[in-house]
């Protein structure tokens, strides 16, 4: 039977609460995008490199290497150095993807990640004004938040996850989700959930039509996160990386047709 968020979290060893993002945050959340990227089991890394090695050019390049080898024997200076040539350019197909990966990584790090509290329009809370640490507040329709995980014997505290509304076109009232990251070692306990959920009482609340998000085809996890809570697949644009074809998947939860959906059952 699949067991509901709610009892993940009772059985789990961490309490978890969703809050606004502080200062003294941006190193761990820092880390936790990287981590995402790269490490954790639904990075999107890994199915990158899954694409690539099913990939045409791989496939031809694994061809040539066999060709190598078995021309070897007979062929001394060709056999290997048809193998060398073919391993070279399947390594660096894998390299180049890593690198655009790492590369991404950093300029999301130097973009919003940079000055979370500026860029999300963050302010001081008067309530903890002078009180020795400082919690930030909304001013607007962005807000960003982090999941702090406490463990339920230690006591120690650590954050699990992020998120972020971003509203670029104020006109349109259209938030962004972004930056939607689990640490590895709280997966599957519906932390993103807990997020997601806070993210869209938010957005109603702050009247936004809708919440436009984009990641690639290579984040499944993440795109049976949104479908769950109502997001549909807008478009999927094709972008060619290195021989083989991406695609970054736009989707979008239409806030206002639940608004009126709401209201008229009222
Ligand atoms: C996507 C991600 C944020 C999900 O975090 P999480 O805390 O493990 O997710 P939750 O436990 O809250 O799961 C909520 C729902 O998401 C979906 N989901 C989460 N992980 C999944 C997985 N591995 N496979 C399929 N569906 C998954 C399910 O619908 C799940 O509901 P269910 O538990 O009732 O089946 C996490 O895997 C992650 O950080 N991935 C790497 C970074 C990334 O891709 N971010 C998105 C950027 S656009």
């Amino acid at each position: 039977m699949h067991s509901s968020n709610s009892e993940k979290l009772q059985h789990s060893e961490f309490e978890y609460h969703v809050r606004i993002y502080r200062d003294e945050d941006r190193q761990q959340v820092h880390e936790l995008f990287e981590n995402a990227m790269f490490w954790q089991p639904h990075s999107p890394v890994r199915p990158f490199l899954k694409i690539i090695a099913k990939s045409s050019i791989q496939k031809a390049l694994y061809f040539a290497s066999a060709i190598g080898i078995l021309l070897w024997p007979s062929y001394p200076r060709l056999g290997p150095a048809i193998l060398l040539t073919a391993v070279a350019i399947s390594l660096s197909q894998f390299i180049l993807i890593v690198q655009l990966i790492l590369k991404m990584t950093k300029k999301n790090l130097s973009d919003d990640l940079a000055d979370v509290r500026g860029h999300y329009e963050l302010i001081p809370s008067p309530e903890t004004l002078g009180h020795g640490h400082e919690d930030l507040l909304p001013s607007g329709p962005k807000a960003f938040w982090v999941v702090e995980a406490t463990h339920k014997v230690t006591g120690r505290t650590e954050l699990a996850g992020c998120c972020g509304i971003d509203v670029r076109n104020e006109a349109k009232m259209d938030g962004e989700l972004r930056r939607m990251v689990v640490s590895g070692r709280h997966l599957r306990r519906g932390v993103a959930a807990m997020i997601v959920r806070t993210a869209i009482a938010y957005a109603k609340s702050h009247k936004l039509s809708s919440i436009y998000l984009s990641t690639s085809m290579a984040q499944e996890a993440a795109i049976q996160l949104y479908k769950k809570f109502g997001w549909v697949e807008e478009k999927r644009r094709d972008i060619a990386v290195f021989g083989f074809t991406a695609q970054i998947v736009h989707m979008r939860l239409h806030l206002a047709e639940k608004f009126r959906s709401e209201l008229e059952s009222l």
